[in-house]
């Protein structure tokens, strides 16, 4: 049985405070992949992006997920483009059973408002589209990599870690 979950989504899909709540809950050790990236990096995430460009940061990605990745007992926040390198997920899908947290557009744009400087990929002139385009794209990305997803729109992160444990059981049932 898996020990781990990783959590992936879109930004503002409620990735880190769901983390956090599923972590509890669960008596797990939570570990954001954003943060071991700025601390291996010494630098933060739009800094890197500045000046070192989004491959490097990529790179840095992959190198993060890698070191997490056989973690047990662990529930790991990613970022929302991990799924660009398929490497990423078939490292953590050893360890780590794979929620995916969604949430309407329209929740993406009201939530991601709040931090955009701390997003390189949405400190753009027009953000609705930039989400847009980038859901476009991703979407099947995502879905490929869930095994279990959870749309986070109408619900606080303490809510959605009680489904996603719910939902675990029933996954974990169904592969038994
Ligand atoms: C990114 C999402 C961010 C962060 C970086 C790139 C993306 O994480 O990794 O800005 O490509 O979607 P969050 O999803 O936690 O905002």
């Amino acid at each position: 049985m898996k020990s781990s979950v990783a959590l992936i989504g879109f930004m503002g899909t409620g990735k880190t405070a769901v983390g956090k709540a599923l972590a509890q809950k669960l008596g797990k050790e939570f570990f954001e992949l954003d943060a071991l990236i700025e601390k291996k990096a010494g630098k933060s995430i739009p800094e890197i992006f500045r000046q070192d460009g989004e491959i490097k940061f990529r790179e840095l990605e992959i190198e993060a997920a890698k070191s997490i990745a056989g973690r047990k007992n662990a529930v790991i926040a990613c970022g929302g483009g991990i799924v660009l390198n398929t490497i990423n997920i078939d490292r953590l899908r050893r360890e780590c059973v794979i929620v995916c947290l969604t949430a309407a557009t329209s929740v993406i744009l009201k939530r991601t408002a709040r931090d955009k400087a701390g997003r390189p990929l949405l400190a753009v002139g027009d953000r609705p589209a930039q989400i847009k385009a980038l859901l476009k794209l991703r979407r099947p990305f995502y879905e490929r990599a869930a095994d279990v997803t959870v749309n986070t729109s109408r619900l606080k992160a303490e809510g959605v870690a009680g489904i996603i444990i719910d939902r675990l059981e029933k996954h974990e049932s169904q592969r038994s």
